[in-house]
């Protein structure tokens, strides 16, 4: 039972210094505000590199991954302590099978995670992709339908691959901009997020490179193309979505069998057909009755 409490989080040992000293920055500013536990739900598509993340945040390679079996076939926590604080991290399984969502795959996610609270969603897809399409949307309508609107209060666009070189001569800055920007689309679209709202708490995106090759910075940290240093950049970007507002997911019994939590607007189509019938029914039914009378009576008449 003590193991599934959380070990200790020895891989933060194996950070070099500089982003020890900037982690335990970022838990002492969380343990501040009196947040003394993180959840962070993982998901995306297959093959985006989700299992990758989870072992760079953690410092071991607790989740297996390799080129063939890039998925965890069910969702897996991975939990650890430090200095009083307590971060779960959730790999679940690639969301969608033969061009469609796998709504079995998102429903043992659910399944896995009654009981639990997710603090932060990361939504996980690669830099290095040209475009979006509409799978990308129903993946997005699909952890909407599943968890709420509310989730992406809570949630974070996480770009992996981000030690790319952009084709067609175009800058790092521009390819990203336009990578992300198209995404966020997809995931405003997905989650019927009004333009309004998505301007007022945007949604951050934060970069990953996985890469054992990652360039390094003086401080042996593994950097971004304009040498940020990733792993530090994302907690503080998590930290920063936690303190910002938001409510954390209870995934109770309710949220997984109830109704779904956006469905309340779904009411109204029952009231549109009453409307329909009254008014445009029944209107119909009128001229119908007219005619029916005009032309029983005699053209003389
Ligand atoms: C979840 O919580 C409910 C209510 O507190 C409890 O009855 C149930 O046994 C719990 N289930 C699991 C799998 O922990
Ligand atoms: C580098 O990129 C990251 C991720 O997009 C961003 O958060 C950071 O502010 C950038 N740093 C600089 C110095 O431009």
């Amino acid at each position: 039972m003590a193991a599934s409490l959380g070990r200790e989080w020895a891989g933060i040992q194996q950070f070099p210094a500089a982003t020890q000293t900037k982690l335990h920055e970022l838990l002492g500013k969380l343990k501040q505000e009196k947040v003394t536990t993180l959840t962070i739900l993982v998901m995306g598509k297959g093959g985006v590199g989700k299992s990758s993340i989870v072992n760079s945040i953690i410092g071991e390679r607790v989740v297996p991954v390799s080129a063939f079996q890039s998925e965890a076939p069910r969702p897996i926590l991975v939990s650890r302590t430090r200095l009083g604080f307590t971060l779960n991290i959730i790999d679940t399984p690639g969301l969608v099978e033969g061009g469609f969502v796998n709504d079995q795959a998102l429903r043992i996610i659910k399944e896995f995670l009654l009981n639990k609270t997710i603090d932060i969603l990361l939504y996980v897809d690669r830099l290095d992709a040209y475009r979006v399409d509409n799978l990308d949307r129903q993946v997005v309508k699909a952890i909407t339908d599943g968890f709420g609107k509310e989730i992406w209060r809570r949630g974070l666009v996480v770009l992996t691959h981000a030690q790319l070189s952009p084709p067609d001569g175009l800058s790092y800055e521009e390819f990203f901009s336009r990578r992300s920007e198209a995404l966020l689309k997809v995931v405003r679209l997905g989650a019927r997020i009004k333009k309004q709202d998505i301007q007022n708490s945007p949604i951050p995106v934060a970069l990953v490179e996985n890469s054992g090759r990652c360039n390094k910075n003086e401080n042996d940290e593994k950097v971004l193309p304009n040498g940020t240093a990733w792993i530090p950049n994302l907690i503080k970007t998590i930290t920063d979505v936690v303190l910002s507002g938001g409510r954390s997911i209870v995934v109770d019994r309710k949220l997984i069998e109830g109704p779904n939590p956006n469905d309340k607007g779904k009411l109204v189509i029952p009231l549109i057909a009453a409307f329909q019938y009254f008014f445009v029914i029944k209107r119909i039914q009128k001229w119908i009755r007219e005619d029916i009378a005009q032309e029983g009576r005699p053209s003389w008449a």
